[in-house]
């Protein structure tokens, strides 16, 4: 299964029926309330044809009849020419009202049908993007993530409804007036109803050029997003580098590329409303010039002529709807067909069939043969061997690239090993569930994420059920308490984005207070300390030496410290486990890379103590 989400191309885009198909389970909620929608659009569409009807009987009894003229109806007997005179004023306003309610109906069904497909279609959409390996968010930028699980479902589901309405609203619409050309004049009708037909061909020819733009526009959409994203992210850098003018260049490039997607997309479908128009208006002047010789030769009456023309006049508007609506519906199954490409990834990293409950580590972890590689053949493991006891602390240590954070990132399963395995008291820890494997793991970053929202909030993640006294113990154990103290708000501070408004030392105390609270039988520290000045480091040390005690903890760091007191340590060098033992047994090593290491970090120590 690819991951890679595809930039370009939207398999089945033209493929309506196996969309619809898919969509259905979105329209079903809504399926009354979306047919009674539609089922408004045949009356609103008929509408014109009813306008363009009315013209026949005022143009023939009020402008052209004698008031002589009488229909007799239950007993009653009207002049025609002053009954229609008088009515037809308020016939209009009462029409105008009745189409001003429809419309109204219709737009409120619409927006509510089309919010509520698409909002659920997003909610699915984001258990998706929440349920994906991290492998997806290693291959595929954030802003075309971003575009095609925000605006993609967007289109495809809002556009949809309203498109059909136009859709079934202009075809009654034509449907409508055709029958009123029939009704007038068929022989007329059959000359208009051509001249129509050729003028909305050309829809059919610019779909593929409707669907390769739409598949560009959304790639520039998500570089953009993509950049803002980075702008923020890499703020610092930027005005530290001064690569605003490099941003601005890159945003302006892709403003210039949507104008010209856009563009090209508009001299390709504009030529069609011109067209038509063109075409049409031949069609008005034939049907002209053979209506007035039908009238002349009294085969036709003047009121059926003015019903007619009328109709012809307003058939032009649903015919140009129709060519716009076809338009706007490709636009909205090429969305669909992106939208369902994201359902159809499936998260390769998922809990068995048949899943173990991991309730806690009771004798040890084993890593057997395992082999791991990111990409295809570049292999990033090789063949380790590692087996680690309950309640030991090992350290990873080893060259930078050398494999020591994908070691960890296996355990909690953010991958999966290529070849081996690894397991937990003997079990392979892919037959566990894996919520619960993940649960008997604690996790501090080097770099912590910190989400909106206050610092109580943040440390709660750990636990969502702690009480008051455990989240102060892990307080204090995270010797955050001074610092908590000291704020205004105390627990109730905000952080901002990411965590941005603490300084990285209060940040990691705050991931490890987390993990206090979490209270996980399996500890992993990935260079949790290593950004610190000295002083913070001890107080940060201290708070981990809290976390660590009566666990099994893989710790990665730099700093020689924290990796002596480790009961054994790990030289991870280019993949491969190179040496292990306890301190005392590496530095027994005569060429050692441990020994190396130390010694180099001692002497660099030496050396600044003399400074
Ligand atoms: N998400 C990823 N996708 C592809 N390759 C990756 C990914 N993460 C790491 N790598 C590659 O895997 C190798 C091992 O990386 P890893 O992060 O495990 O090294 P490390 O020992 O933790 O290094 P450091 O001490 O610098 O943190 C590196 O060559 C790196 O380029
Ligand atoms: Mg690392």
């Amino acid at each position: 299964m690819e991951y890679k989400l595809k930039e370009t191309t939207s398999k089945d885009a033209f493929n309506y029926g196996y969309l619809l198909k898919r969509l259905y389970p979105y329209i079903k909620p809504v399926m009354g309330r979306a047919l009674i929608n539609l089922l408004i659009a045949i009356p609103l569409g008929l509408l014109d044809g009813v306008m363009a009807l009315a013209l026949k009987p005022y143009m023939d009894y009020v402008v052209n009849g004698s008031p002589e003229q009488t229909w007799t109806f239950l007993g009653f007997t009207v002049h025609i020419q002053t009954f229609l005179a008088s009515i037809i004023p308020f016939g209009i306003v009462a029409f105008a009202v009745f189409q001003g309610v429809l419309k109204y109906a219709s737009n409120y069904l619409t927006d509510w049908t089309g919010n509520k497909i698409s909002n659920s279609l997003k909610v699915d959409l984001f258990k998706k993007l929440t349920g994906l390996d991290p492998q997806f968010y290693d291959v595929n930028s954030s802003g075309l993530v971003l575009q095609r699980f925000l605006t993609d479902p967007e289109t495809a589901s809002k556009t949809i409804i309203e498109s059909l309405k136009s859709f079934i609203a202009t075809v009654f619409g034509l449907v409508g007036l055709v029958a009123v050309l029939l009704y007038t004049s068929w022989k007329l009708a059959i000359i208009g109803v051509t001249v129509m037909a050729i003028a909305i061909t050309p829809v059919v020819f610019i779909r593929k050029k409707i669907k390769k733009v739409s598949n560009a526009t959304m790639v520039v959409g998500g570089n953009m997003t993509t950049n803002f994203n980075e702008t923020f992210a890499g703020n610092k850098i930027i005005t530290a580098y001064n690569l605003q003018e490099m941003q601005n260049k890159k945003f302006e490039g892709q403003i210039h590329e949507q104008f010209d997607l856009a563009m090209s997309l508009s001299k390709r479908v504009g030529w069609m409303s011109p067209i038509m128009y063109s075409v049409c208006s031949v069609g008005i002047a034939l049907v002209m010039a053979y209506g007035n010789h039908l009238i002349l030769t009294g085969q036709l009456s003047a009121g059926s002529f003015a019903s007619f023309v009328t109709s012809l006049l307003l058939l032009y508007k649903p015919t140009k709807n129709l060519g716009n609506t076809l338009t706007s519906l490709q636009t909205t199954f090429v969305a669909m067909g992106r939208t369902f490409e994201l359902f159809d990834l499936v998260p390769q990293i998922t809990s068995p069939e048949k899943p173990y409950a991991m309730h806690s580590l009771e004798k040890s972890i084993e890593f057997k043969n395992v082999c791991f590689e990111y990409e295809k053949d570049k292999p990033v493991l090789k063949n380790l061997n590692l087996s680690v006891n309950r309640n030991e602390t090992i350290a990873l240590v080893g060259n930078s690239g050398g494999g020591k954070s994908t070691v960890v990132n296996l355990l909690p399963r953010f991958y999966d090993v290529t070849s081996g395995s690894i397991e937990f008291d003997g079990i392979d820890i892919r037959k566990f569930d894996l919520k619960s494997l993940r649960d008997n793991i604690s996790f501090v970053f080097q770099d912590n994420f910190l989400f909106s929202g206050t610092i109580r909030d943040n440390i709660m993640m750990g636990n969502e059920d702690a009480t008051q006294e455990e989240l102060d113990r892990a307080i204090e154990m995270a010797h955050l308490d001074e610092f908590i103290d000291a704020l205004e708000k105390g627990l109730d501070t905000i952080v901002g984005e990411r965590g941005t408004t603490l300084s990285g030392g209060q940040r990691q105390r705050v991931a490890i207070a987390r993990a206090i609270l979490k209270n996980a039988p399996i500890v992993i520290l990935d260079e949790a300390t290593s950004a610190l000045d000295n002083k913070s480091e001890a107080i940060v040390q201290k708070a981990l030496d809290n976390l660590i005690q009566n666990r099994t903890v893989f710790v990665i760091a730099h700093r020689l410290s924290t990796i002596k007191n480790a009961d054994r340590i790990a030289v991870i060098n280019d993949g491969e486990l190179a040496e292990l033992g306890t301190h005392d047994q590496l530095m027994m090593l005569p060429d050692g890379i441990y020994r190396k290491l130390y010694e180099m970090q001692f002497q660099s120590n030496q050396e600044k103590a003399l400074v």
